[in-house]
């Protein structure tokens, strides 16, 4: 891939630039058409927590305990079950090992600070709290550094399937549990490491495609079967028969190649997914890329 000034991400022309110098952002912004905009209880709710949330993620204090509202927890117990049955099916087994080590129940929404301190004895990763989405380049920053970076909000109880945003129940019940696993770790920490060191923004748009097509929206053969690792596909119940069974979507093997060059649109259920043999090949396909690239952190 050559250098350039514009790159092409979600279907636009973007300037390479703001790959590398993210933008920051200091209030809660609400994106038009979200379900929460015209509930000022919520809107409160969700400002008092991006406070709170941001504090701590900018003083390092690790995940805030929060005490989540009756609401908060009757959206968690209404979603949670019906993804739950759907893991069972469909979920890899790293997966599934991890949530029942992590003790993640249907009944009430888990702690992060307890969450963080077990992922730490397994993977040495901690959970770095997030006021909300963080620009790519920040959020792997902190990736570099061997920290996640997690949500702590609920989405709006009007679509408890649906958030327009990363929330607790995308973050908790995606991302979370298969940060137990050692080559998981590994290569999130890698696209980490790499993203956050290279100045070239192709290079991390590339790094940001081949996580969205692994971290986020992977899939993966096991014993003859293609089960789900991504997140973005498990913390939901349409994308879950979407990515398995839709007649609608590309289902092809993870070529590196191929994958850092196709554009995907996040705002809309993904049409294109890829299939990875395991987790150790996404490692070594990945530090073959970096290597290719000439980023020094291997
Ligand atoms: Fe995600």
């Amino acid at each position: 891939m050559k250098d350039a000034n514009t790159l092409i991400e979600y279907g636009s022309t973007i300037d390479a630039k703001t790959m590398v110098v993210p933008p920051d952002v200091t209030e809660l912004e609400l994106e038009p058409g979200h379900p929460g905009l015209g509930d000022s209880e919520y809107v409160a709710r969700r400002k008092s927590l991006f406070t709170l949330c941001r504090r701590h993620r900018l003083e390092r204090l690790g995940p805030p305990t929060i005490d989540y509202t009756a609401e908060e927890t009757r959206i968690w117990r209404e979603v949670s079950p019906k993804l739950h049955e759907l893991h069972d099916q469909h979920a890899c087994s790293i997966y599934l090992k991890a949530k029942q080590d992590l003790a993640i129940t249907e009944t009430e929404i888990p702690q992060l600070r307890t969450i963080s301190e077990r992922l730490e004895r397994e993977t040495n990763i901690h959970l770095v709290p997030a006021e909300g989405a963080l620009p790519y380049r920040t959020f792997y920053e902190y990736i570099a550094e061997r920290g996640f970076p997690v949500t702590q909000f609920i989405r709006h109880g009007s679509h408890p399937e649906f958030t327009p945003e990363p929330d607790m129940i995308h973050d908790c019940l995606g991302h979370v549990p298969p940060l137990m696993n050692q080559d998981y770790a590994e290569l999130l920490t890698l696209i980490g490491k790499a993203a956050a060191t290279t100045q070239h923004g192709e290079q991390v748009l590339a790094l940001k495609r081949f996580s969205w097509f692994s971290i986020e929206f992977g899939l993966i053969e096991e014993r003859g079967e293609t089960k789900v690792f991504g997140a973005g596909i498990l913390s939901s119940t349409g994308e879950i028969p979407h990515a398995l069974f839709s007649t609608d979507v590309t289902r092809r093997p993870f070529v590196t190649e191929t994958v850092i060059s196709t554009d995907y649109d996040p705002s809309q259920m993904q049409k294109d997914f890829f299939i990875a043999p395991s987790m150790p090949f996404l490692r070594r396909e990945l530090e073959t890329l970096v290597r290719q690239f000439g980023i020094p952190v291997l």
